[in-house]
């Protein structure tokens, strides 16, 4: 059990039917600062990373260890390796809205093994590629009171 215990908060994850207009949103209105922007062809997602932009958190080194706001959009209704895309599925269902909560822990493997060893149901038998080559596996909603958990454990270099 002890190995699910994640290290914090890494992302929260917002599906948008128009990534530029959102991008724009939360950079201009907002005042979140972009970060990063990736194409997940296999997922058929587009998505951006932003973070806080305060004087404060610029100044601060350790940019990397701030939670960021993610917003993920399907690149078409019948993109991606898979066909139809979850995001996309998702926007048909409910439109625009919160999607996942993101944790980060150090070892992926070990903290699907622990969350299935409490009863949780693991999407994947093995991580998935996530954002900037990070590996990642998602926890079913039914099983954590109704929110979508991605574990994250980040790329080796970047701790
Ligand atoms: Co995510």
């Amino acid at each position: 059990m002890s190995e699910l215990r994640p290290n914090r908060i890494d992302h929260v994850s917002i599906a948008v039917g128009d990534l530029d207009a959102a991008v724009a949103f939360f950079t201009q209105v907002i005042g979140l600062r972009l970060t990063h922007l990736e194409t997940n062809s296999r997922e058929g997602v587009r998505e951006a990373m932003l973070l806080g932009a305060s004087d404060q958190a610029l100044a601060g080194a350790d940019l990397a260890s701030q939670p960021a706001v993610q917003l993920i959009s399907p690149i078409g209704p019948s993109d991606g390796e898979l066909g139809q895309s979850g995001v996309a599925k998702f926007l048909g269902e409910r439109g625009d809205g919160l999607h996942h909560l993101a944790l980060r822990v150090a070892d992926v493997v070990k903290a699907a093994e622990a969350a299935r060893g409490a009863g949780i149901r693991v999407f994947s038998q093995t991580p998935m590629g996530g954002t900037a080559g990070s590996q990642i596996v998602f926890l079913h909603p039914k099983d954590c009171f109704g929110v979508l958990i991605e574990l994250v454990q980040a790329p080796k270099s970047h701790g």
